[in-house]
């Protein structure tokens, strides 16, 4: 196990109406707040009235930004920063899921430099200062709420870029599981994928004696897999949404990643290429390539940790490293089509027409990948076989 520094600052306010105690929560920063949210699933469930009604009792002046698009797009960053200066905006509260969240961020370190904040996803700016932010989560996938990542699209490039800095995660995030009893099964099986690929990114590594990392990745995959299926026929069961929830919260707060060289994330920057191009959902994107992606580096170097995923997850039981690392990776590929997540580009309407294209920008920066460096080409033949 390596030397490792581990902070995750954010504080977590788990459970059912914790959203009364927000107010408290803001107030230290200043009392004048942007209220973000995405397209109306906050104003229908009623969630968006007790919010403004907390902070509207604590006294906070709110200005508001609607409409943040699931892959949320560049504008939406840009019209948030012009609100936070026009405004003098202390705080910025996200009510939404990944989307919501990461726009927010992208707002809090844009506020403070002259250029245009898309320079910082195409590694051309530095942060300097961020305004502080909070979340109300609504939906369990992405691990934002716990983290200083963010992903934004911009059309105009045809590109998803993600950046990332410790100062941008929020001060605090709301986990009431009851918030995403509506959300419907496909972004609800989409988030279980998101969360397991969070785990297989930071699994899948060549570091050695990580046992007890490699143990929380274990159960919080067994996690999703036991509770994933129950959440499809019963979406108000509270301990499915509730485990479900801290799952994907720890799933990507640096947790499992500790005393690790780096993850692997190539399947992560494939899978934003073709969200990028074709407005995808996240999780259903992942749910086709990551098994293709397991197959397409299986070999003697890999099988090991293949194959302690298969028999410690899926209970294998098989000698043979290759083989139990064969039918891990079949027994993951039924679990997702168990899910109603598509198994193929072709189940999502995507042809080959842009596999170039989507090689040529997960490969921008360099090869991807740290378990298995992949070049342009490798890129090209995993969408190939995900075709
Ligand atoms: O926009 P509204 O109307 O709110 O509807 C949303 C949206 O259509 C809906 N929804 C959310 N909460 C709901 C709900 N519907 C009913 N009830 C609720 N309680 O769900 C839809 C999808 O929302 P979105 O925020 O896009 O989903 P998710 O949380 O999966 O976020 C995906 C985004 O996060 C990025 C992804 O690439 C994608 O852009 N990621 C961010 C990461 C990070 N910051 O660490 C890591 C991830 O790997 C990922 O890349
Ligand atoms: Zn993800």
């Amino acid at each position: 196990m390596r030397n490792f520094t581990y902070e995750a600052s954010t504080k977590i306010l788990f459970g059912k109406n914790r959203i009364v105690e927000i107010g408290n929560e803001i107030l230290p920063y200043g009392n004048s707040v942007l209220l973000a949210y995405g397209g109306g699933s906050v104003k229908k469930s009623g969630l968006y009235d007790k919010i403004v009604e907390v902070l509207n009792n604590s006294g906070i002046r709110l200005v508001e930004l609607a409409g943040i698009q699931p892959n949320p797009r560049v504008e939406s960053v840009r019209e948030g920063i012009r609100l936070c200066r026009e405004h003098d905006v202390k705080f910025i509260l996200g009510v939404g899921g990944g989307s919501v969240i990461d726009c927010i961020k992208a707002i809090a370190m844009g506020v403070a430099y002259e250029g245009d904040v898309w320079d910082f996803y195409i590694r051309k700016a530095k942060m300097e200062s961020v305004l502080p932010i909070g979340a109300v989560l609504t939906l369990a996938a992405t691990g934002s709420e716990m983290n200083g990542g963010t992903v934004i699209s911009n059309d105009a490039t045809k590109e998803k870029r993600a950046t990332g800095h410790d100062s941008l995660r929020p001060k605090f995030s709301v986990l009431d599981p009851t918030i995403t009893f509506t959300v419907n099964n496909w972004q609800t099986a989409a988030g279980v994928v998101d969360v397991m690929s969070h785990i297989f990114e930071q699994y899948f590594t060549q570091d050695k004696g990580t046992f007890v990392q490699d143990a929380m990745a274990e159960g919080i995959l067994k996690t999703c897999i036991h509770y994933g299926p129950i959440l499809l026929k019963d979406p108000e069961n509270y301990e499915a949404r509730a485990n479900i929830m801290w799952a994907s919260s720890l799933a990507l707060n640096g947790l499992t990643a500790t005393g690790k060289l780096s993850g692997d994330w190539a399947t992560h920057m494939i899978e934003h290429e073709v969200s990028a191009i074709y407005d995808l959902t996240h999780g259903a994107g992942l749910a086709i390539l990551f098994p293709v992606w397991m197959d397409y580096i299986l070999d003697e170097k890999t099988a090991p940790k293949l194959a302690q995923y298969s028999r410690n997850v899926w209970g294998v039981k098989e000698d043979d490293d290759v083989e139990a690392a064969r039918q891990g990776i079949t027994k993951t590929r039924e679990f997702f089509n168990a899910m109603n997540m598509p198994a193929s580009l072709e189940d999502v309407k995507i042809t080959n027409e842009n596999i170039e294209a989507m090689a040529e920008g997960a490969c921008k920066f360099g090869p991807v990948g740290m378990y298995k460096r992949l070049g342009k080409e490798d890129v090209a033949a995993i969408l190939t076989k995900a075709l």
